[in-house]
């Protein structure tokens, strides 16, 4: 009986929104993240548009990528704009001090990240320089980016290329300003933000509505609930002036503490355990976060926004350490649904995320060297999960059961639900217990079942990997999925996440 689980699936009930934007992407300007990972240049032999790899657009573009974050991280708070427009040749090199001191070309600059955005079909957001930035400078490049008239900075757009407005989907104020943002305190922070918040417009007037450039401020880092006090007190008697609607949260699963030190290859049972027991904690801090944004503000206005999570350890022998580079394996794609569903359980508060990073950086979609490219197995999680984008939760009972290793005890199976636009359902089962497979019984009340089928992602061990010469190690295969008189079937292997589709 262990080795079974029932789930009851209530297919009538409706609860919040899966909003699309919790699939976001952070692409900062850190080690081979951007360079080498989206921009090889217009000269380079690696097959591109425009400097932009077109292996990569074309695997980002199956992921329905909503919004990517640009260009930092810590990165953000001290880069200048200016050094990244205009002829290539003409723009200085400056020193990324930020990661690693190396010096940055600035061939990768807004008007790339913007071409990159629109080639992966996705939406830009933007986080401006709070740290070493003046909100002049911010107001001017949000000038560049959006305004419709012909402004000066306007023309300037138009001169190197682009005459058409962009579209900035959310724009942050500020990166981590507790810590690399200027290290300020949360009073500081919150005088220093209303100025951005007011004096930073979108100068699109067809996209001024609020819907088109979400403002998003520096939420907390830690469990401790002071910043979100201390900026959500502010917003509650926001004026006319000043507003926001977003809070950003930012927080990785470092199992072993700062500095980060576990291994991202050859590990075993018992790393796995310790890594996924750390990140199940994602759901108590949204938990307390949210308790203080609801005494704040009750109706949910503001987002709650992890525009950084992911794992982080510690960097691949051989690598510069300041580029944080670590391989990504089958407990990786575990730890990717988990969170991802933990997310889909707060998508009431929570409405965006991005997980960091998106290429050859942290816990990535995608790693190249030179002309080769392997999609990672959370590359292929974001694949499969893609139906979820925008579907409605549908609430899901069962009972979780244990697995227990050593000191740690986990659920061992983590499950969700939701309907799409069509009204097909959606379950993501994940069977955490990397050494024993589960037998699942779903009854779908409320449904008639014609028809399901699905995908499972399995690997042979927990640190299996996707290498450039074996890129298929961990791939999704077709998941033996049978429905009979309202009830569902399936075995999920051992450590594996099945996505399956109910079509009514
Ligand atoms: O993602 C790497 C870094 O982690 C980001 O630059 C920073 O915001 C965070 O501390």
């Amino acid at each position: 009986a262990q080795d079974q689980a029932h789930l009851s699936i209530d297919a009538a009930k409706s609860g919040a929104k899966i909003d699309r934007n919790l699939f976001g992407q952070f692409a900062e300007n850190l080690g081979r993240g951007l360079y080498g990972g989206i921009w090889v240049g217009p000269d380079s032999s690696i097959p591109n548009t425009r400097g932009i790899r077109n292996d990569v657009v074309g695997a980002l573009r199956e992921l329905k990528v909503p919004d990517v974050r640009w260009p930092g991280g810590c990165f953000a708070d001290q880069y200048h704009w200016r050094n990244g427009i205009g002829p290539a040749d003409k723009r200085p090199a400056t020193v990324n001090s930020a990661w690693g001191d190396v010096v940055d070309s600035n061939a990768f600059g807004t008007d790339e990240f913007m071409d990159f955005v629109h080639q992966i079909g996705s939406n830009a957001y933007v986080s401006l320089n709070l740290g070493s930035g003046t909100p002049q400078e911010a107001a001017e490049w949000v000038e560049y980016m959006t305004a419709a008239e012909p402004t000066a900075l306007a023309k300037e757009r138009a001169a190197n290329g682009h005459p058409a407005p962009y579209k900035i989907a959310m724009l942050g104020l500020g990166n981590e300003s507790w810590d690399c943002g200027g290290a300020m305190s949360p009073d500081y922070y919150v005088s220093l933000m209303k100025i951005y918040s007011r004096f930073v417009p979108n100068m699109n007037p067809a996209q001024r509505d609020k819907d088109q450039m979400l403002r998003i401020a520096v939420g907390p880092g830690t469990p401790t609930t002071e910043w979100t006090e201390a900026v959500m007190k502010a917003w509650q008697h926001h004026t006319w002036s000043w507003d926001i609607n977003g809070l950003s949260l930012h927080w990785y699963t470092v199992p072993t503490g700062w500095p980060p030190s576990a291994p991202s290859i050859n590990f075993g049972v018992e790393d796995y355990a310790k890594t996924i027991k750390s990140t199940l904690f994602m759901d108590e801090f949204l938990r307390k976060q949210e308790a203080v944004m609801d005494k704040y503000d009750p109706e949910k206005k503001v987002a709650l926004v992890v525009d950084e999570w992911g794992e982080w350890f510690a960097p691949l022998p051989g690598t510069n350490k300041s580029f944080l580079e670590q391989q990504n394996s089958m407990r990786d794609a575990v730890l990717a649904a988990l969170n991802l569903n933990i997310f889909a359980r707060h998508a009431d508060r929570v409405r965006m995320a991005n997980i960091a990073q998106m290429i050859n950086v942290l816990q990535a979609m995608i790693l190249t060297d030179r002309e080769k490219m392997v999609l990672t197995p959370t590359y292929y999680i974001y694949k499969m999960y893609v139906p979820f984008q925008d579907a409605t939760f549908v609430p899901v009972a069962f009972d979780a059961g244990t697995y227990v290793h050593g000191d740690v005890t986990l659920p061992r199976l983590d499950a969700i639900a939701a309907r799409d636009a069509t009204g097909k359902l959606w379950l993501a089962l994940t069977n955490l217990d990397p050494e024993k497979p589960l037998q699942i019984e779903a009854d779908i009340n409320g449904m008639k079942t014609a028809a399901a089928s699905g995908e499972t992602l399995t690997a042979p061990a927990v640190d299996s990997i996707n290498t450039f010469d074996s890129p298929r190690t961990v791939v999704p295969k077709p998941a033996a999925v049978k429905t009979r008189d309202g009830k569902l079937t399936v075995t999920l292997d051992p450590k594996s996440v099945t996505v399956i589709s109910i079509t009514p």
